[in-house]
């Protein structure tokens, strides 16, 4: 029984929100940047709603665990999925093994599990995670190009560097990425100055308007494509660009199901499998709705299942059909790969057509990630 008091952090404590999460991961790494830099979207400016994303447990009046829960809407092609990113977990090294971590995560999963959402995200440690329902899932693909594995671009394309405020040139265009967050101008503008260092945006046009954006971010001597959108041939010349102007290397994660650059990132680079996040079913239902698009494209005429999470709610898919439980954690790699249905869960023959319908694409945009 958790006899802690959860509460959610208020506008007047980010100083001091913004020191203890610095004192937690120092403990990990001593030179951990400071919370401010790394996220300066949610911590520049605190409100009390962004704030209150934090719940945090005090000890003699000092914040001293916390768990950040940030909603966001994820669109994936056609598809609206709505997330929650979970981040920030922490307590204060001298109190740890007391349950404080395991209190706010039980809080705020059974808070996910009442918004609404269809999905939650996590980065870190699957054995840490999983007792809360999160597990490693996902079918991505992660590309490394570089200068002599990239085909010359088409000619007639011309790159150019553009300020990120510059919006009006690429705002509508990024919209359109395969994969990005519906987030507004201002919280994307914050989000280019994550890590302390401002993204670059590249455009590349071949006419009047541009016909295909990049955001990349150097690290360790090369760039990681943060978003990208528009004509394949236009982010083949801004790679191209980057590998031409001293880049080591261009490295990206795609989804491979979805992505319009997808043959291009996969037939010019080494590629592997994209590192996994680990992912939990909230709620079966919203999932579906946010993925209806896909579902109505994938899933065979005159089919049906009900599908459900062992003590965590089920849902339709098509007509009629049996029932077919996972517990949560099978359920997240069942519907995100990177394995086919069938290889995750022993399906009955009149099942096999949920290998045509999962897995289904999701990929936390870089931009995005906490
Ligand atoms: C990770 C951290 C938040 C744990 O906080 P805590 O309050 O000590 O955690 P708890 O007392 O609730 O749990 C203690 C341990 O028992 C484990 N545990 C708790 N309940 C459990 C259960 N029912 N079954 C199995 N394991 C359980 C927890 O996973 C934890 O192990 P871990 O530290 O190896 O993950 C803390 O060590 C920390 O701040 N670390 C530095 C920052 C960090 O790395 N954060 C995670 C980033 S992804």
């Amino acid at each position: 029984m958790n006899t802690f008091l959860l509460e959610d952090a208020r506008a007047a404590d980010r100083a001091e929100l913004l020191e203890f999460l610095h004192s937690a991961f120092k403990t990990n790494d001593a030179n951990h940047p400071r919370f401010e830099a790394i996220y300066p979207d949610f911590f520049f400016t605190a409100t009390e709603e962004t704030m209150a994303r934090h719940r945090v447990i005090r000890h003699e009046g000092r914040i001293c665990a916390c768990v950040g829960w940030y909603p966001m809407r994820v669109r994936v092609g056609e598809n609206n999925v709505d997330v929650f990113g979970i981040g920030q977990v922490s307590c204060d090294p001298a109190l740890r093994g007391g349950g404080r971590m395991t209190a706010l995560l039980d809080d705020v999963c059974a808070k996910m599990d009442a918004s609404g959402a269809g999905l939650s995200w996590l980065g870190g440690r699957r054995d840490r995670y999983a007792h809360f329902g999160w597990d490693l899932a996902g079918a991505n693909l992660m590309s490394g190009m570089d200068a002599r594995s990239v085909a010359k671009p088409e000619p007639g394309w011309r790159v150019e560097q553009t300020d990120p405020a510059q919006l009006a040139r690429f705002w509508p265009l990024r919209n359109r990425a395969a994969i990005s967050e519906d987030v507004p101008p201002e919280t994307w503008l914050a989000r280019m100055m994550r890590g302390g260092k401002l993204h670059r945006v590249f455009l590349a046009s071949r006419g009047k308007d541009a016909g295909a954006f990049c955001v990349a971010q150097a690290a360790g001597g090369g760039d990681s494509l943060m978003e990208w959108a528009g004509e394949t041939a236009g982010i083949h010349a801004i790679v191209s660009h980057l590998l031409a102007s001293g880049q080591k290397g261009v490295n990206v994660a795609y989804s491979p199901a979805l992505d319009p650059a997808a043959q291009f990132f996969w037939n010019s680079a080494g590629w592997s499998s994209a590192p996994m996040s680990n992912l939990r079913v909230l709620n079966l239902g919203a999932l579906f709705k946010g993925y209806a698009p896909w579902l109505a494209e994938h899933l065979p005429p005159g089919v049906g299942v009900n599908l459900s999470i062992r003590d965590g709610g089920s849902a339709q898919l098509g007509n009629g059909g049996p029932t077919l439980e996972l517990d949560r954690l099978t359920m997240a790699r069942f519907l995100f790969g990177p394995s086919k249905p069938s290889v995750v869960a022993a399906l009955p023959s009149e099942l096999r057509w949920l290998d045509q319908v999962f897995p289904l694409p999701f990929l936390l945009p870089p931009l995005s990630s906490v």
